[in-house]
């Protein structure tokens, strides 16, 4: 009978006996699986028969990331080709998956056919070649298998996706999104990106085009019928922090005063607070979708603000629509669609800059063109 359980103190030669039997090129030592063992610097899982190490895996979750990472892999030899490693495998993603890991990732040398064969079957895709990264100087395949997916056959994924079409406008192509999704036609989708970017920019935040601020994206919006509402947690103009120019900030200062004027004109309710999750779930619950300002730091750990657009939300996930296929070019678009999130790392993305502007423009069906 086999059975998969933690590894302890009893078993680290027979695990370094294997790590050095299926890694030649580069094998942990003794020392090494005493000290993920005994630190907790990792979980080292074995496949026991009887008081036999069968394999083993050493997992590396990173708090702070929804990444899971595959530190080392490995059946025993003459017992390769019966099923072990898909059985240790399954379980190692399932309590990835209990860890709320959107991702697994792991490093196989680039020559080793038979392992990639055997994780590309499992659903992993290469993400990446580290050169130069094992001690014989060989490369590595980087690879990676998305492990949650929303669950479209309990609720179909409604919201369309669409990819930006240039790296500045992330909070046009969620806006397109949304409008798809409320019956807004689209004639043109590339040039309507552009047009509500050019509504909506801020001029001057970040290098190169500025990207979108929440007031002219509410603005923006409002103008082609829609019932949008925007919850910004700093009143005034925004997003100033990093534009050092003092003629950049003035244009900045101008441009967001008079979409915030507009919006006054128009009525459209703008509630200077924080956008708390019981009243994202709220909105969700009525049917409106949320475009928000997030962080990409969690995720890529540059702080670049970026636009998505939440479709909807469970206990454990926040899901997005993320217009960006540039951190992730390895998803399909169907991949970035419900992209999920989990909650606790969606609650320190959102927000930006020094002063953590979080922003949410809430949006509904409101007049549709004749
Ligand atoms: C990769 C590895 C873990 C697979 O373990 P396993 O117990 O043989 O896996 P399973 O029996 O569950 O599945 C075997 C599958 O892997 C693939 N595979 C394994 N050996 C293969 C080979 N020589 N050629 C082609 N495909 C192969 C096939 O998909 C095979 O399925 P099949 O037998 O139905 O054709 C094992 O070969 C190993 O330990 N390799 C060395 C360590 C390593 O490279 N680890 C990965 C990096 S950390």
């Amino acid at each position: 009978m086999t059975m998969i359980r933690l590894a302890s103190l009893a078993d680290v030669p027979a695990l370094a006996t294997l790590e050095a039997q299926s890694f030649p090129y580069d094998a942990l030592s003794e020392r090494s699986f005493r000290r993920f063992i005994k630190l907790g610097e990792a979980e080292v899982w074995v496949l026991d028969n009887q008081g036999s190490l069968l394999g083993y895996a050493i997992m590396l979750y990173r708090q702070a990331t929804k990444l899971a990472r595959m530190y080392s892999f490995a059946i025993e030899q003459s017992q390769r080709r019966q099923g072990h490693g898909s059985r240790l495998l399954t379980h190692m993603e399932r309590l990835a998956q209990r860890e709320h890991s959107l991702f697994m990732r792991l490093e196989v040398k680039a020559d080793d056919n038979e392992a990639l064969s055997f994780f590309h079957q499992r659903g992993y895709q290469d993400i990446g070649l580290k050169n130069d990264y094992f001690d014989d100087h060989s490369a590595a395949c980087v690879l990676q298998k998305q492990l949650h997916f929303f669950d479209s056959e309990r609720l179909p994924r409604q919201v369309p996706y669409l990819t930006q079409t240039t790296p500045f406008t992330c909070g046009p192509a969620s806006l397109l999104m949304a409008m798809k999704y409320f019956g807004y036609p689209l004639h043109n989708p590339e040039l309507e990106e552009l047009e509500l970017w050019r509504e909506a920019t801020t001029i001057y935040m970040t290098s190169g085009h500025g990207g979108c601020g929440p007031h002219g994206l509410a603005r923006a919006a409002h103008k082609r019928g829609m019932a949008v509402e925007l919850w910004i947690s700093q009143p005034g103009p925004v997003l100033l922090d990093s534009v050092r120019n003092n003629s950049k900030r003035e244009v900045m200062i101008k441009i967001q005063q008079a979409d915030i004027e507009a919006l006054e004109r128009a009525r459209v309710p703008v509630h200077v607070s924080d956008y708390y999750m019981t009243q994202l779930e709220q909105d969700l619950e009525q049917g409106k979708l949320v475009i928000t300002l997030i962080s990409t730091y969690q995720f890529d750990q540059f702080k670049a603000p970026h636009w998505v657009l939440i479709t909807a939300i469970d206990d454990d996930f926040v899901y997005i629509n993320d217009p960006d296929e540039d951190d992730t070019p390895w998803q399909s678009p169907a991949a970035r669609q419900y992209l999920p999130i989990p909650r606790e790392i969606f609650s320190r993305a959102f927000g930006y800059g020094s002063k953590r502007l979080r922003a949410a423009v809430v949006l509904g069906q409101g007049m549709l063109p004749d």
